[in-house]
């Protein structure tokens, strides 16, 4: 009786955690992804790379939103990189249209691939939320909901929503 009841009970859970058609990556295979932040540019800056952080002159590294994977496994999208010049500002976005619009229409340019990233809430990630300050012209990210309104208050951004799912 114990036993059928955990089987049943782990089939409900696997049930809701990963869709029949949702094989889950190995977790870890993840790893943080890396935030920085510059007083000066008042840019949020995030990389896989410990290399590429260090690189990036004045970014102080700052709590990751998450862990991701470095290639694209199964059920996972690419979440794309985008700078503006003229705002010091980069944009990260999984969606390939905002991509695109960006580009041509708000004067960012396209630097590639940062990592990717669930584009649901499945194999047990949690929300990679998104704000913009247009004071600071600053696009951010964290899954951290309080950290998301206490950054909101400081600095009188917009809620732009989830960009995607990170573990
Ligand atoms: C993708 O971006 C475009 C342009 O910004 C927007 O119209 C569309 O609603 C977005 N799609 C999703 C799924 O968010």
């Amino acid at each position: 009786m114990k036993l059928s009841f955990a089987v049943a009970a782990s089939f409900i859970v696997t049930a809701v955690a990963a869709p029949a058609d949702v094989t889950c990556p190995d977790a870890k295979a993840a790893v943080p992804l890396l935030r920085g932040y510059s007083r000066l540019n008042k840019d949020h800056f995030y990389v896989t790379s410990q290399e590429e952080m260090n690189a990036a002159n004045g970014y102080a590294l700052k709590q990751s939103p998450g862990r991701v994977f470095t290639t694209q496994v199964p059920g996972t999208v690419p979440l794309f990189r985008l700078r503006n010049a003229a705002g010091l500002d980069h944009l990260y976005t999984a969606n390939e249209t905002e991509r695109d619009d960006s580009v041509a229409n708000n004067g960012y340019v396209y630097e590639g691939v940062t990592a990717y990233i669930f584009p649901s809430q499945i194999c047990d990630s949690r929300p990679l939320y998104r704000a913009y300050s247009p004071r600071e012209s600053d696009h951010y990210y964290s899954s951290d909901s309080w950290e998301m309104g206490y950054l909101g208050d400081t600095y009188g951004s917009l809620m732009e929503g989830v960009t995607g799912y990170v573990l």
